[in-house]
């Protein structure tokens, strides 16, 4: 009896064994590394991505659709470039007479795929069978949603749609790195939203992030607020969940520039706001504070940012105990319309020398809201490589209990047969 057993784990473990080895044939079948590189041979972008195409077309006098996948046997075309000076480095895929080009830009603390452009031609009559024309077309986008830190590689395994128009691009299984240090990836991962929020739960819980070191700081974490500003319908126009600390710095009595932190209770404020075309606005305020935010709507790229902050509070022991500060030439929290901006983790925003915010558990949208709630968030860096750890570590214990799982439901029904013909 125990042998038969043995037998049996054997060959389950076999059969683990073999689908492990197919499932990492088929996934690095359709899965193509990409290099560009300088003069010099040095790579500056390296990537290897999988994509699938969707691709709507006209046919005679119908709509046809054609889908398929970025073939394994494409190719790095001859105008991808690392940039010289202050041009951006580009990568251009091509196949057949299709391509796909990904330009990038970067600032200190980030790069991002800016503009994707896919350029297919009809007369592949293998791909668009029946189609009513012949000529090449191109779509592209300028929110291709792909960042990473600077020095960190971009990785998102699930699927990372992208609408241009009639077609539908879908990354999957993606690395890639452009601004290439060393010629190869780097250790550090920026991972996508796709692979870092399994659902969009909300996670408002304050008290899951215990201050580390009470050194120097006894002004504890900001409680989260949650604010909504509404149009004349009552629609929201502007959405936010923030915890929220001022930061300022002022000239004591005694002559002395010191730092005073002051944390925004949700509660005690009044929440007020304005929805207008092009800008919308929040305004918080109490006895003691008046806080204002003002969003601005860039219609020609389709995004909001945080436009203009004004603060006015008095300090008892300042010289000057009057404290007002604005800054309205700001370009904070640049989010594509109809999603909304993300980060759980600390983030400061300087808005003038002597005054910053500190904000945390962030969430905000404004202008074209659905009904009143969140659009699909973009989460920031942070918050992206403080989920790797947890992710990584819950897959593999996933597996691993399923496997368990596997392996004893398995070996039950072999013994149990094994009763059975005994
Ligand atoms: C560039 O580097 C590759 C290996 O990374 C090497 O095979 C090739 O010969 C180099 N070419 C030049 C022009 O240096
Ligand atoms: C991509 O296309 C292939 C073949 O049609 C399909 O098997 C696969 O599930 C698709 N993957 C994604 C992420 O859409
Ligand atoms: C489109 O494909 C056809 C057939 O292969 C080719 O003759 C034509 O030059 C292509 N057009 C462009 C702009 O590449
Ligand atoms: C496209 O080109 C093919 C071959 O060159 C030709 O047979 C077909 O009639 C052309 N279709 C259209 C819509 O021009
Ligand atoms: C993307 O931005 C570039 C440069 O700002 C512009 O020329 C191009 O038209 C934009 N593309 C789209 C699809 O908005
Ligand atoms: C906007 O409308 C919601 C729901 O009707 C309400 O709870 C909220 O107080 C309104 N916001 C403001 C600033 O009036
Ligand atoms: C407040 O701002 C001052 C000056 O910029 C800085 O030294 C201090 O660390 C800040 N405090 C917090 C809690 O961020
Ligand atoms: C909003 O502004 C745009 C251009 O700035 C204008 O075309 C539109 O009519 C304005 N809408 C309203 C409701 O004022
Ligand atoms: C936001 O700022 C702009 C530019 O200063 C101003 O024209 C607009 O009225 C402000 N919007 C609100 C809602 O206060
Ligand atoms: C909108 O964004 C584009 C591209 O970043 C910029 O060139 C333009 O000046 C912006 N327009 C406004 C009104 O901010
Ligand atoms: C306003 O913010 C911008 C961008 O952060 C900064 O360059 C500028 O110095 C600030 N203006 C004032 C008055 O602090």
């Amino acid at each position: 009896m125990r042998r038969m057993e043995t037998a049996g784990h054997r060959r389950l473990w076999e059969a683990v064994l073999v689908m492990a080895l197919v499932l990492g044939v088929l996934q690095s079948a359709s899965c193509v590394t990409f290099e560009v590189k300088d003069s010099a041979n040095k790579t500056c972008i390296m990537a290897d991505l999988s994509v699938n195409f969707t691709v709507e077309y006209s046919a005679g006098t119908k709509q046809a659709k054609a889908s398929f996948e970025l073939p394994g046997d494409s190719t790095v075309g001859s105008n991808s470039t690392c940039g010289k000076d202050k041009e951006a480095p580009l990568l251009v895929i091509v196949f057949g007479n299709h391509s796909l080009s990904i330009n990038f830009t970067k600032t200190d603390a980030q790069y991002q795929a800016d503009e994707l452009v896919f350029t297919y031609n009809l007369s592949d009559k293998v791909r668009f069978p029946d189609a009513a024309e012949n000529g090449t077309k191109e779509v592209a986008t300028n929110n291709s949603a792909i960042i990473a830190k600077t020095n960190f590689v971009y990785h998102c395994i699930n699927p990372h749609q992208l609408i241009l128009g009639n077609v539908n691009l879908t990354f999957y299984a993606v690395k890639l790195e452009a601004y290439l240090n060393n010629n190869t990836y780097s250790k550090n991962e920026s991972r996508c939203s796709e692979d870092a929020t399994p659902t969009s739960a909300p996670t408002s819980a304050p008290t899951s992030a215990p201050a580390p070191s009470p050194t120097t700081v006894p002004v504890k974490q900001p409680d989260v607020g949650e604010y909504r500003v509404n149009d004349s319908t009552g629609a929201a126009c502007l959405l936010a969940k923030v915890g929220l600390q001022l930061n300022l710095t002022y000239l004591r009595s005694d002559g002395k520039v010191v730092f005073k932190e002051i944390n925004i209770i949700p509660k005690n404020m009044s929440v007020d706001g304005k929805c207008l075309n092009g800008s919308a606005s929040l305004t918080l305020s109490s006895k003691e504070v008046f806080l204002s935010f003002n969003f601005t709507l860039n219609t020609t790229v389709s995004k909001f940012y945080l436009g203009e902050v004004n603060l006015s509070t008095t300090i008892d022991d300042a010289k000057v105990p009057k404290f007002t500060q604005e800054n309205g030439s700001l370009l904070y929290l640049q989010t594509t319309e109809r999603k909304s901006y993300k980060c759980n983790s600390k983030q400061t925003f300087q808005i003038t020398e002597n005054f910053s915010i500190d904000t945390y558990n962030l969430q905000i949208q404004a202008f074209d809201i659905n009904e009143n709630k969140f659009g699909p968030a973009v989460e920031c860096a942070e918050d992206q490589n403080g989920m790797l750890v947890p992710i990584v570590v819950g897959a593999a214990l996933a597996g691993l209990v399923l496997i368990v799982l596997i392996a004893y439901l398995i070996g039950r029904r072999r013994s149990h047969a094994g009763y059975q013909t005994i």
